[in-house]
């Protein structure tokens, strides 16, 4: 709350990623355009997701699909202009939604002017804007590991000496402890604050800080590569000078970081005191087995872990991980965490085609082009029965997901049984309850495979059920409660199928 006592936007809101390569394409070229994202709007709104997250659509070789960024102030020709993002963020508050972009400080592109200016001489002005070190003998400083494997150390011939990038060669990091680093970055959150963006996701922000002595990783951690473990103090002070820097626009600009440390108590450090990051992705839900004893044990330590003011995030899929669909392997499942996305204390962040129920696109050997094996979930949004699925091409940059003739915006539209309008029923039962969005959760003890929880606002109160097991389950409600949202065809609510759930209110 802010000292007025009111509920900032963001945590009232639900947010929605878009992946521009694969949501929409206007130019024919089979790569999705920011013109693309805004004739899609009407499909949010009618959704009812109250924010957009555009994953990076600046000038970019591509190398990592726009996580390697040569111009952090421009759009990419294959996107479209800066004019068109006008008309994109327009468009999108026209419709009283939000709009977040996309920020990768950690690292450049290795094309970017900066890099450029750094690697071509030891005396570059620009050279302590990158991590350049000699190497130790004939290999490299350290021996730290890139994520996508490999060493993160690439030794530049004209020089002499190595480069450090925890992601691909052609991304080298950035050195943040050169002021100059942070006033060029924090010009960039002002271009884009500027021109009227609601917030920021920040790539990889647990990562920006770096030991200036790049100490070797102990042993014992062989060949894991460093992004799962960088976390340097430094990096805490970088961050408490963004959010200075945000909270000084007016309207509630908002950050949530992208921060890949398995413990939640690490996570929760990057809350600081509610004067770092306003969210923090909580990825657990990406690796909970879909098990009772799982879900449970994860919701009590978010609940009990995340310091008071900390306020949670739940995230299914994303562009980096096989969709939930995919991963639970049934619909059925798949409904019920989209039940629990939706009513958990916190964010929800729902990805592109979730709420389609997509499936991760098998993608053959010919046609792969991700380094980090992740092309599956980036297949494109499917928005129409016909053969290019409301495309102007019909073979877009990845392959279709699967079953796509059935599985896309307009038959499930017509649909009311649909994924689609499950998801659509949820997001309007929880905007329309104080409880669901900003009440207290209390977990239900209970036997066998149902998980039950309530969340209760000043007097509003809603039951959340759900059965994780292969066979249908009994429960045992209080009289007066009514289903509001059932994942599943309604039946009785005191006997849930295998899988489903139910959100219940008081009658
Ligand atoms: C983040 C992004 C991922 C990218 C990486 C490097 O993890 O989500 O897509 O490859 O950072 O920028």
């Amino acid at each position: 709350m802010d000292a007025d006592g009111h509920v900032p936007w963001w945590r009232d809101a639900v947010i929605y990623q878009i992946y521009p390569r694969s949501f929409q394409d206007t130019g024919g070229d089979g790569v999705g355009d920011l013109p693309g994202i805004e004739r899609r709007l009407d499909h949010l709104a009618w959704l009812g997701v109250d924010a957009i997250w555009v994953s990076p659509f600046y000038r970019s070789p591509m190398a990592d699909f726009g996580y390697d960024v040569s111009d952090y102030c421009d759009v990419d020709p294959l996107f479209g202009t800066l004019a068109d993002f006008d008309r994109l963020i327009a468009s999108v508050h026209q419709r009283g939604m939000r709009l977040l972009v996309d920020w990768v400080p950690n690292h450049t592109s290795d094309r970017h002017p900066w890099f450029l200016d750094s690697r071509s001489s030891r005396s570059s002005p620009r050279r302590g804007w990158y991590h350049w070190r000699d190497g130790r003998g004939d290999g490299p400083p350290n021996n730290w590991r890139a994520a996508f494997g490999g060493r993160a150390w690439t030794l530049d011939e004209l020089t002499g000496q190595w480069y450090l990038h925890l992601f691909l060669p052609q991304q080298p990091d950035l050195n943040w402890s050169n002021p100059e680093v942070v006033a060029a970055m924090h010009e960039v959150l002002r271009f884009w604050l500027d021109r009227g963006v609601d917030g920021f996701r920040i790539d990889v922000v647990h990562c920006i800080g770096k030991d200036p002595a790049f100490p070797d990783q102990p042993a014992e951690l062989g060949e894991i590569d460093r992004v799962g473990i960088q976390n340097e103090p430094a990096t805490h002070e970088l961050i408490r000078g963004f959010r200075r820097l945000v909270d000084a626009y007016p309207g509630q600009r908002t950050t949530v970081g992208e921060v890949q440390l398995g413990d939640l108590e690490a996570l929760a450090s990057f809350y600081g005191a509610g004067d770092e990051l306003h969210m923090v992705f909580n990825f657990l839900p990406l690796r909970a087995a879909w098990t009772r004893p799982a879900w449970w044990g994860m919701i009590e330590r978010v609940e009990r872990d995340l310091p008071a003011g900390a306020w949670p995030t739940w995230v299914l899929s994303n562009h980096d991980e096989p969709r939930v669909r995919s991963r639970l392997g049934s619909d059925a499942a798949a409904r019920s965490a989209a039940l629990l996305l939706l009513t958990l204390r916190g964010t929800p962040f729902i990805y592109q085609g979730d709420e389609l129920g997509l499936e991760d696109a098998v993608v053959p050997e010919s046609r792969r082009v991700d380094p980090g094996g992740r092309d599956g979930c980036r297949a494109p949004m499917p928005w129409d029965r016909g053969p290019g699925h409301g495309w102007p091409v019909r073979d877009p940059w990845l392959p279709w997901p699967p079953q796509a003739g059935t599985r896309n915006v307009e038959a499930e539209r017509d649909d009311p049984g649909s994924m689609l309008h499950l998801y659509r029923r949820l997001l309007a039962a929880r905007r329309g309850s104080a409880a669901l969005r900003r009440g207290d959760l209390v977990l239900r003890e209970g036997a066998g495979d149902v998980l039950a929880f309530e969340r209760n606002c000043e007097g509003d109160r809603r039951l959340v059920v759900v059965n994780f097991g292969n066979r249908s389950s009994s429960i045992r409600l209080e009289p007066g409660w009514v289903v509001e949202v059932s994942t599943g065809p309604e039946g009785d609510p005191e006997r849930l199928p295998p899988h489903g759930g139910a959100l219940l209110r008081p009658g």
